[in-house]
């Protein structure tokens, strides 16, 4: 091990006391580097008791995305047993104050980096949403991702992906937060009616094949309602406001990255996978709902109303309206009728 694998031994302690001998003993160092290392942790938020004769207590972890922690934080989660990722962890950039995670991304996969590969911002100065919206980027408290692959498969394998990697990090939030997320299709992560997450997938496609596929991610984690425009506090929350308690950012990016990653390599191998229609069905937020969906592929078109009867084969929403005609929708935005 070497020193930037400092944090590791304080993973593993799990908030008890580290002693600074084993630590230099295990790392390879001086006690004085590990001292000074220290001292450069607690500079970017990280706080450490020491105890005489007992050794360092790590007691606070910093509030934003800190790269060297969330890779700990990554292979710890490897080394349990928590994720079973195949391959091995991809690399993480994280930069400070990036455009967009997303152009990032798609830089470096201009520039022939290997996929896959994850783009995280503290803050983004032209966070993108879908259909030409902004995402509120401004804030270290909330999460910017990007992940960057290659998938060698056929354009309308794009829907598929998109979906199951959403319905994914839905049921993951449901089940690690325990909230009720929910998935509006095609990608917006709902809680209690609020959004929670949203994805914006881009791909470049050769003639007949996806080249690659940039899926990124916006999930509010820290942000308290008076973070966001004053226009959108009534339709979006974050996990600390739904629990009532601030989340540990790095953890949550942590599990985000593996539960994403774990879900693409189950995608690359079996597709939707056989339990797809049944966590649609339990995370899928629009059912039985009547809705307005306004199509936004290009061929555009008229406005249905319509109830929502699920998804096809295709991931396409199937939308029956007041005479009973059913309506397909490969892409639209949708609002709740009143
Ligand atoms: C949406 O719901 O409209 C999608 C929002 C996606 C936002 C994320 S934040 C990380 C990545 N970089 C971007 O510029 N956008 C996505």
């Amino acid at each position: 091990m070497d020193i930037t694998n400092i944090l590791t031994p304080f993973l593993e302690a799990d908030g008890k006391p580290v002693s600074g001998g084993k630590l230099a003993a295990e790392l390879g160092v001086t006690r004085v580097s590990i001292w000074t290392r220290l001292e450069q942790l607690r500079q970017e938020g990280f706080v450490f008791e020491a105890s005489p004769r007992i050794g360092y207590t790590l007691i606070k972890r910093p509030e934003q995305v800190h790269p060297v922690l969330l890779v700990s934080i990554l292979k710890r989660l490897i080394a349990t047993g928590k994720y079973k990722l195949k391959a091995p962890l991809p690399e993480i950039h994280h930069g400070e104050h990036l455009d967009s995670t997303n152009n990032e991304a798609v830089r470096r996969l201009s520039e022939g980096q290997a996929a896959p590969f994850v783009i995280s911002a503290a803050t983004q100065t032209m966070g993108r949403g879908r259909l030409g919206r902004i995402w509120d980027s401004r804030h270290k408290k909330n999460l910017y991702l990007s992940f960057a692959f290659r998938p060698q498969s056929l354009p309308d394998k794009i829907q598929a992906i998109t979906l199951v990697l959403g319905l994914r990090l839905c049921a993951h939030l449901a089940e690690k937060y325990n909230i009720p997320a929910q998935i509006k299709w095609p990608n917006d992560i709902m809680c209690n009616g609020r959004k929670i997450a949203g994805i914006l997938t881009e791909a470049r496609i050769d003639s007949d094949q996806i080249r690659d596929i940039v899926l990124g991610i916006g999930l509010n984690v820290n942000a308290p309602s008076l973070d966001f425009p004053f226009e959108m506090r009534d339709i979006v929350t974050s996990l600390s406001q739904e629990k009532g308690e601030p989340i540990d950012i790095n953890d949550a990016a942590a599990d985000c990255i593996l539960s994403i990653l774990t879900s693409y390599e189950q995608f690359s191998e079996r597709g939707r996978g056989s339990d797809f229609e049944t966590l649609w069905k339990k995370y899928d937020s629009l059912a039985g709902k009547t809705v307005v969906i306004r199509p936004t592929n290009n061929k555009g078109g008229e406005s249905t109303t319509g109830v929502v009867q699920g998804i096809d084969a295709n991931g396409c929403l199937v939308v029956r309206d007041e005479a009973g005609t059913k309506h397909v929708f490969s892409a639209g935005e949708i609002t709740l009728a009143k």
